[in-house]
């Protein structure tokens, strides 16, 4: 019908997102939509504009009633046509709770059949928070329709009704338009940190690969955070562990769909982005404060040999002064790759080792995968041969891993844990056996999940687990394995992960390459997982697989000190890679710069308690900081720690000189603590605007950029060869004055290894001002202020260097410290 073509291409939602099949004009009206052929070719991934597509009228649910309950509103959706979908659920129960101002609530269930929910807890809310927060809900009968907006703006953050909303048994499936092409999250995926909304569909579902584009990889993250145009942002969470499709269009728009569960999310009204992941997290759980070692710098590889070869490379760090808190070991200790032995040929030294590495203040970290297990659920093939998979979903196996874990301390008297393979991975599709062949296997339809089988390279999704079958829970392994793990140490990086993992566990970005692009993809991928809520993220330094080179494993070790999470690690039979492996030149200046990270630890630290007590990120994007700065909204081959460091690393080979983009204000190199203001900005560029400018730095192959935002006081430490915090370092702090004259920040300060000191009042919280004096003349003063009687010397023209009180008592201290510069 003519109304097909009237429909603009951005604007056709996809009636037929079957992978592999080329649509007939037949095969879509069967299924009652508009067909319009276009030239370019729908392939899976990414596809082109949908040939066969909803017409506005498309049947789907009517509300037939609605009513108020104590927390929002209670309606009943009816659908009175099938679908093509077998099994469609005719009624559904809506739920609508305002949980919060901030946050909305919304779950969409079958009120006869108790469905499929992902077992995470999630706030339990009894009564609604205000009768005024800061959304409103509107309802479409029908077709139904769900909008919510902005109250003070009047901005649209959902509106499901611009395509039909599907409840099959296996299929779910609700659409929204965008405020704006701006988006981000939806992990686990190679990608820009900004996402393309070109016809871009994001599949989910725990998967063992190394990272490329388009393709699902190791953890699932349903999360999303959208800027609308005036500078405001939100989140929207769908709370479903089942393979889905996230498929992005230039309306712009976005299609969940979704093979199972139920439809369970929240909108988070921000309205800032740094709020809106911390009401996020608010929901999920903010990630755990890591134990202080855990910001040191770890060495890894697959392939060292023996105990004695891990040995010597420790040694030789120590020789060369080149700090290392962390050692680890892949699969080569293990007796057979067996999990909880080690090779008492090779790696008999292994336990001598490790003591060694305690007294020097250092710490070890092994590698567990699957395992042989008494119960076994699924046989395929990992590592060891024959393997069979814990069923961590079943409280039993999560006793017998602890008493595993205890069991080996005592021989191997290790720090941390390192869990992976936990997709969980097979090389064979399902079991030695095959899968049977049912609808959890087959299901109606398959995401567009790489090999085109949910079975592909894990195990059967109609495996029983205890509470459920593997087809709900399979994206949730790593999770529950963390979950299991952190309960005996608490230092825990895990391969795959799911919503609130960052209070297990923190995450590497997997088998990347030894390549410039992984090099530069690594910060994408690091700042999504900073708004995931799992800050203690990194990639593999010097890249996992292929052989590095010296300069790339500079630069990379230059960008892997602002790492959180900073380890190199190789693959096996590659190029040592080690700082000590390269000449002089290079080993000095991977020296340098992990002596820098050191010397920044109190900063890390204390950003990683805030990311602690109230979800903020540590690596934070540009536009977290600038969210009225649209040219900050694309970046991410710079990114900032906290609120204030900003880190331009080379990207590139045979550089030196980096390109960087500096908003608006007062930025002071952080090497040479000149500055660079607007003044000298004009003189080297015209055409400066007031928004921001991007400059050419010079990026000799022995510095990192790194530049101080105008107004920030930054505690570091003389750094030494470990991190140990009461190590008695002296510490200091790097002040930059705003043009105002004003300067604030704080540190968070405690024993570094004691669980939970913040929750036991065993820290000190010290809060720091600096104002200028010369300004300050002008500002009539608070007499209570401590500040004033301070003493006043000379105004400065470079940053400041003080010295705090060096010892603090850990007793729960919130204090100011003064300063008049
Ligand atoms: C996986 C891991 C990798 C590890 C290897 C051997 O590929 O991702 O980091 O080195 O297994 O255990």
């Amino acid at each position: 019908p003519e109304y097909c073509s009237q429909i603009p291409e951005a604007w056709r939602f996809d009636c037929y997102p079957e992978r592999g099949v080329v649509v007939t004009e037949e095969m879509c009206h069967a299924r009652n939509c508009c067909f319009i052929q276009h030239s370019q070719a729908k392939t899976s991934g990414r596809n082109g504009v949908p040939w066969c597509f909803y017409t506005p009228d498309y049947p789907s649910y009517e509300l037939v009633s609605i009513a108020d309950t104590e927390i929002g509103k209670v309606g009943k959706l009816l659908r009175n046509k099938k679908t093509y979908y077998p099994k469609d659920i005719d009624e559904l129960q809506l739920e609508v709770l305002y949980e919060e101002d901030y946050r909305l609530h919304v779950k969409i269930t079958d009120p006869t059949e108790k469905r499929y929910e992902v077992p995470i807890d999630v706030p339990v809310i009894q009564k609604r928070a205000s009768s005024n927060p800061s959304y409103t809900v509107d309802f479409i009968k029908e077709p139904f329709g769900l909008i919510v907006k902005r109250t003070q703006t009047g901005t649209v953050l959902l509106n499901t009704s611009i395509a039909p909303l599907f409840y099959a048994d296996q299929f779910l499936q609700m659409s929204t338009s965008l405020p704006s092409r701006f988006i981000y999250g939806l992990g686990e995926h190679r990608s820009n940190f900004l996402h393309d909304v070109q016809w871009n569909t994001l599949t989910m579902w725990a998967r063992d690969v190394p990272p490329m584009e388009l393709t699902n990889l190791y953890g699932v993250h349903p999360f999303y955070l959208s800027m609308e145009s005036d500078g405001m942002a939100h989140g929207f969470f769908m709370l479903n562990s089942n393979a889905m499709d996230v498929a992005l269009q230039p309306a712009p728009a976005l299609t969940w769909r979704m093979i199972g569960g139920i439809l369970d999310f929240y909108i988070f009204l921000g309205p800032d982005p740094s709020s809106v992941i911390a009401q996020y997290l608010d929901v999920v759980g903010q990630p755990a404060m890591p134990i202080y070692w855990a910001l040191g710098y770890h060495l890894c590889r697959w392939g060292y040999k023996s105990s004695d070869k891990t040995w010597n490379v420790v040694k030789e760090m120590r020789n060369y002064g080149i700090p290392q808190d962390v050692q680890w070991n892949d699969i080569d200790y293990m007796d057979h790759a067996l999990d909880f032995t080690y090779d008492t040929t090779n790696f008999s030294t292994l336990p001598d080792l490790v003591k060694d590495l305690h007294r020097h203040d250092q710490h070890y970290v092994m590698i567990l995968v699957h395992t042989h297990f008494d119960t076994i659920t699924q046989e395929s093939f990992v590592w060891p041969g024959l393997t069979a998979f814990p069923d961590f979903s079943n409280p039993d196996t999560h006793e017998w891993w602890y008493q595993n874990l205890k069991s080996f301390h005592e021989k191997v008297p290790f720090d941390g844990v390192w869990i992976d393979m936990n997709e969980p991975s097979n090389f064979f599709d399902g079991s030695l056996n095959g899968c049977p062949e049912n609808e959890l296997e087959n299901p109606p339809y398959t995401p567009g999940i790489l090999g085109g089988t949910l079975k592909a390279k894990t195990v059967c999704a109609s495996a029983r687990q205890k509470i459920s079958t593997h087809y709900n829970i399979h994206s949730l392994y790593g999770l529950m394995e963390a979950k299991a793990t952190e309960r005996y140490r608490p230092f825990v990086i895990s391969r795959s992960t799911f919503p609130s993992q960052g209070k297990y566990s923190g995450h590497w970005l997997g088998d990347n390459r030894s390549q410039w692009k992984d090099l530069a993809t690594s910060i994408p991928g690091m700042l999504t997982f900073n708004i995931l809520g799992i800050p203690l993220i990194g990639a593999d330094i010097c890249g996992f697989g292929g052989s590095t080179t010296e300069e790339l494993c500079v630069r990379w070790t230059q960008l892997g000190a602002f790492y959180p999470f900073s380890r190199n690690h190789n693959s096996i039979d590659e190029q040592d890679q080690e700082p000590t492996a390269f000449s002089p030149a290079a080993r000095i200046a991977m020296k340098e710069v992990i002596l820098l990270r050191y010397s920044l630890f109190p900063h890390l630290y204390t950003l990683f308690h805030h990311a602690h007590i109230s979800g903020q990120t540590v690596a934070t994007p540009l536009l977290f900081q600038f969210p009225n700065d649209e040219k900050t909204y694309g970046i991410d081959k710079q990114f900032l720690w906290g609120k204030s460091l900003l880190v331009t690393p080379v990207l590139e080979a045979g550089q030196d000189h980096v390109v960087g983009y500096f908003p608006k204000g007062l930025w002071y190199d952080f090497h040479t603590v000149s500055h660079i203001s607007l003044e000298t900005l004009l003189e080297i560029h015209n055409s400066l605007t007031l928004d921001g400018e991007e400059i050419n730095l010079q990026a000799p192959i022995d510095k990192i950029n790194l530049h101080l935002r105008e107004g920030s006081i930054i505690p570091t430490q003389r750094p030494n060869t470990t991190l140990w915090v009461s190590s008695g370092q002296p510490l200091n702090l790097i002040v930059s004055l705003s043009e105002d004259g004003l300067a604030k920040g704080d540190l968070y300060w405690d024993d570094g290894e004691t669980i939970d000191t913040y929750e036991k009042d065993q820290y000190a919280y010290i809060f720091f001002t600096v104002e200028q004096v010369e300004k300050m003349h002008n500002t009539p003063r608070d007499p209570h202020d401590k500040c004033a009687a301070a003493p006043r010397p000379p105004p400065p023209q470079q940053p400041l260097f003080l010295e705090p009180p060096n010892t603090f008592n850990f007793s729960k201290q919130r204090d100011t410290l003064c300063c008049c510069a």
